[in-house]
């Protein structure tokens, strides 16, 4: 009998509701009912202390400057409530300062067990949450997005399906753009001919290795015309 392991991701954010759609459809949503992952949010506002004076999660930044910066406190009471119930292998900060997710680094992290994702808002989170908390930190892209959680979802998503298991086909996977360090040959399905445009005639043939060539020089092709970055560093 195949053994599956349950990786397990916690979400702190404070909307949580943002998850709801992505996590509980398609692939995200079979893996979890596969018993082969467990994704829980956990809303960064149902940790702060109600005693104190700040009753809010998000305070100005000592200094001056625009924008609201996330406290240290309720996300420290979330992560030590959690992590004292089981070890987690990565603390993860989605951040656009941080180091940009390829391929291998979620081909990495789809091995670990229990993994922890703080998303950002606003102007960030205190910096001391990064120096005593956070042990990996990580954009999704060169870009700014309105806070942590759709990095979130972009790293959950690229990472749950690298688990064996969660694709039916688990060599598809494998096969994927980047995977291989190609990016993908073109598909086509049904019908053989639309408005005159064919398939072309060798994914028709039936001959495995000529369709295997073909494929492969059409990522060649593809990725020397997009992606010429991804053949020189692999000849560098
Ligand atoms: N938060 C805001 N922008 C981000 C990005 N590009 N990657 C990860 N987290 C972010």
């Amino acid at each position: 009998m195949a053994y599956f392991r349950l990786m397990r991701i916690d979400i702190l954010t404070i909307f949580p509701e943002m998850f709801a759609a992505i996590l509980n459809e398609s692939i995200l949503k079979r893996a979890q009912d596969k018993g082969l992952v467990q994704m829980h949010t956990h809303n960064l506002r149902d940790y702060v202390i109600a005693e104190t004076k700040r009753k809010n999660v998000d305070d100005y930044a000592y200094g001056g400057g625009a924008g609201m910066v996330l406290g240290i406190e309720p996300i420290a009471r979330c992560i030590e409530s959690l992590r004292s119930q089981r070890v987690y292998d990565e603390f993860i900060y989605l951040t656009p300062d941080g180091e940009v997710l390829n391929q291998g680094m979620s081909n990495h992290l789809s091995t670990k067990q229990n993994l922890l994702l703080l998303c950002g808002r606003y102007k960030g989170v205190d910096q001391r949450v990064r120096d005593h908390f956070i042990t990996k930190e990580i954009s999704i892209g060169d870009y700014v997005l309105s806070g942590g959680e759709l990095a979130a979802c972009v790293l959950t998503d690229s990472i749950v399906r690298l688990i064996p298991g969660v694709l039916s086909d688990e060599s598809s996977a494998l096969l994927d753009s980047f995977q291989g360090e190609l990016l993908d040959a073109p598909v086509y399905t049904r019908p053989a001919e639309f408005r005159g445009w064919k398939v072309p005639d060798v994914l028709m043939s039936g001959h495995e290795a000529k369709i295997d060539e073909w494929r492969y020089q059409q990522s060649l092709e593809k990725t020397q015309n997009r992606r010429p970055d991804l053949l020189k560093d692999k000849n560098d």
